[in-house]
């Protein structure tokens, strides 16, 4: 039904490249900037390509002069000539990246904050079926590659071009054309060859960030159940399950490093040899005085000029293939539309009394299970319904679906006579009031934690809801108060305590409609009693739905539903359903006898 957000690399093969131009947005806040870098560094490549023609002349000059008693004035400003171009090179190269730093950041910034939100928008099944891990590192890769992508095929791919222009254009008039002919075949030569290797690799690359996801996910994963792990004595176990993913990472890695000796080692070579035809061609011509020692020298300096560069965009060109990849997943995880989203005429709910309608509802969180076969009850406004039932009756798969956590498979649920799908998820949620049945808190303060409730609360507000979910005694007695952390996931407070905070929170929210999912279920008795008045006092002006096991704390509700197997099989208040001498009369019966 929905698809799992495996890290398993579904994308093409080839890179996209069409995925360049969906950073033009990212570089369109910044187009001065951007321009301005530019011509920074059109300055730059002009001083860079001028440079060895100054160093022709001052060959040539003091080779023309030498031993004739001369002026030195001409070689020295070609000297100064020389050496400022040189700085000049190098200053608007960095003028260039100090320019541009900026565009490249922000455009990091952006992104960030754009995953995160859509992060936050997708629906609840997406975040079920991911690995933290994983994500985590696909956002960082995928950020990095966007800036990398910026500075690289801005001030990389084309200033080279550029040069390459540049210097055979001056070739052809200062030379001739075969000079031109051997640098053009050197660098196509060097470019296939980049290509089509740094291609193969791709595979590799894909591959190694595949093994990373997938061993970074298991070390989170085992690291968040540290607790478990040492229950069962499987440390071993555990290191050796990481060590597998680990060492399926290295084979995966070294082959990435191999090709890459690979390439680097081939781009020499090529390197190598047209140095050693071009330079050679350039030999006979000095020798038959074709040529100065100033043009030799010029060639010399050209040659080597053009492939660091060239060398550079093989490295580039690899990057950037790779920053694609991770650029790619980023986008792929962005472009994924939310399953659940507002319709495009929804509108704000508009809220009376908060009358809930549940009209034969059916649901499946797989196709191949139905969990809910056909349910229908509805909570008149203000009133409190309470369902009870079997573990895995689908209890809470009704508050889920009222949330709009999923949508209905078919049927439908209503607010006020307005179905959920036609309603604004920000206003629907904004109206209820969830105390779900496991409650994780943020790894913060106590007191954040309950002021989460409702963020802009005053001390006073907060301090009355924690008094009201039976918190005060316990938070006296911390010696940090209110400001003691709570641990990853408030692992560091009791099971009830966390429950508490959770009603601390919702009581602060103070929604017009309240789900108690196993509010109460970690509390002993009597704290259970205290905490129940406050909710009943709560819960007497709004619509509410309450789930328990424990049929003592719903027996005051207006009306009880019975569940069993995605059905309610009895419904009615307390007395009716003990008359009825059915299910819930069975169960009632037992559980006093329990106690
Ligand atoms: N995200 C999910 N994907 C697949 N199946 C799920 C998912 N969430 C719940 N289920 C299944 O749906 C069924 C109903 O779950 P639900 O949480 O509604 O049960 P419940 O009645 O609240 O049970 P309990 O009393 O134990 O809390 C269970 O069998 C559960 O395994
Ligand atoms: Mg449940």
């Amino acid at each position: 039904m929905r698809p799992a957000n495996d890290s398993h690399d579904s994308a093409p093969h080839k890179p996209n490249w069409k995925m360049i131009a969906g950073l033009w947005p990212y570089l369109a806040e910044y187009r001065g900037r951007a321009l301005l870098a530019m011509a920074m560094l059109v300055v730059a490549k002009i001083a860079t390509v001028a440079t060895p023609i100054a160093l022709k002349y001052i060959i040539d000059n003091l080779e023309q002069h030498r031993g004739v008693d001369m002026l030195l004035w001409t070689p020295l400003l070609l000297v100064l000539a020389y050496g400022t171009l040189r700085f000049g090179s190098t200053l608007f190269s960095e003028l260039r990246d100090a320019i541009f730093a900026r565009v490249a950041e922000r455009a990091m910034r952006r992104v960030s904050l754009r995953v995160f939100q859509h992060l936050h928008n997708r629906e609840l099944a997406f975040h079920l079926d991911r690995k933290t891990g994983g994500l985590a590192r696909d956002i960082e890769r995928g950020t990095n590659g966007i800036s990398f992508l910026l500075r690289f095929t801005l001030f990389n791919i084309l200033p080279t071009l550029l040069e390459i222009v540049l210097v055979a254009g001056i070739l052809l008039v200062a030379f001739n054309v075969s000079y031109v002919l051997a640098i053009a075949v050197s660098v196509v030569v060097f470019v296939v060859f980049s290509i089509r290797v740094t291609e193969w690799r791709t595979t590799f690359v894909r591959e190694a960030n595949h093994q990373d996801n997938q061993s970074n996910a298991r070390a989170i994963d085992s690291l968040l159940n540290y607790e478990t792990v040492k229950y069962f004595n499987n440390e071993t176990f555990e290191a050796q399950q990481y060590d597998e993913k680990l060492k399926l990472w290295e084979a995966a890695r070294l082959k990435n490093r191999l090709s890459m000796a690979a390439l680097n080692t081939g781009q020499a070579f090529i390197i190598g040899v047209s140095l050693i035809v071009i330079m050679g061609m350039a030999v006979r011509e000095v020798a038959s005085g074709q040529m100065t020692l100033g043009d030799f020298t010029m060639v010399n300096a050209y040659l080597i000029q053009l492939f660091i560069p060239l060398n550079n965009l093989g490295f580039v060109y690899r990057e950037i293939r790779q920053a694609l990849v991770n650029v790619e997943r980023l986008f792929a995880l962005l472009g994924d539309k939310p399953l659940i989203e507002d319709a495009a005429d929804a509108s704000a709910l508009a809220l009376h009394a908060g009358a809930v309608q549940f009209s034969d509802v059916r649901f499946s969180y797989n196709a191949q299970r139905p969990i809910l076969k056909g349910v229908s009850f509805s909570i008149p406004a203000g009133q409190t319904v309470a369902v009870v039932g079997a573990s895995g009756a689908g209890k809470s798969t009704l508050a889920r679906l009222l949330f709009r956590f999923f949508d209905v498979d078919s049927g439908s649920i209503c607010i006020d006579g307005q179905d959920l799908r036609h309603i604004t998820q920000d206003s629907l949620r904004s109206t209820i009031g969830v105390v779900p049945q496991d409650t994780v808190l943020f790894n913060d303060t106590l007191y954040n934690n309950l002021a989460y409730g409702r963020p802009n609360a005053s001390a006073a507000e907060v301090e009355h809801a924690a008094q009201q979910a039976n918190l005060t005694d316990f938070i006296n007695s911390l010696p940090e108060g209110y400001d003691t952390p709570v641990g990853e996931r408030g692992l560091k407070l009791s099971g009830g305590e966390k429950q508490r905070v959770a009603i601390a929170r919702v009581l602060l929210k103070n929604p017009p409609i309240l789900i108690l999912d196993e509010a109460t279920s970690s509390l002993d008795t009597i704290s259970e009693q205290a905490i129940l008045v406050a909710l009943n006092a709560v819960s007497q002006q709004r619509t509410t739905l309450v789930i328990a096991h424990r049929l003592s704390t719903v027996r005051d509700a207006h009306r009880i539903l019975v569940m069993d197997q995605g059905q309610i099989v009895e419904s009615g208040s307390h007395h009716e359903l003990l008359e009825k001498h059915g299910y819930y009369a069975k169960l009632w019966q037992q559980q006093q006898q329990d106690i």
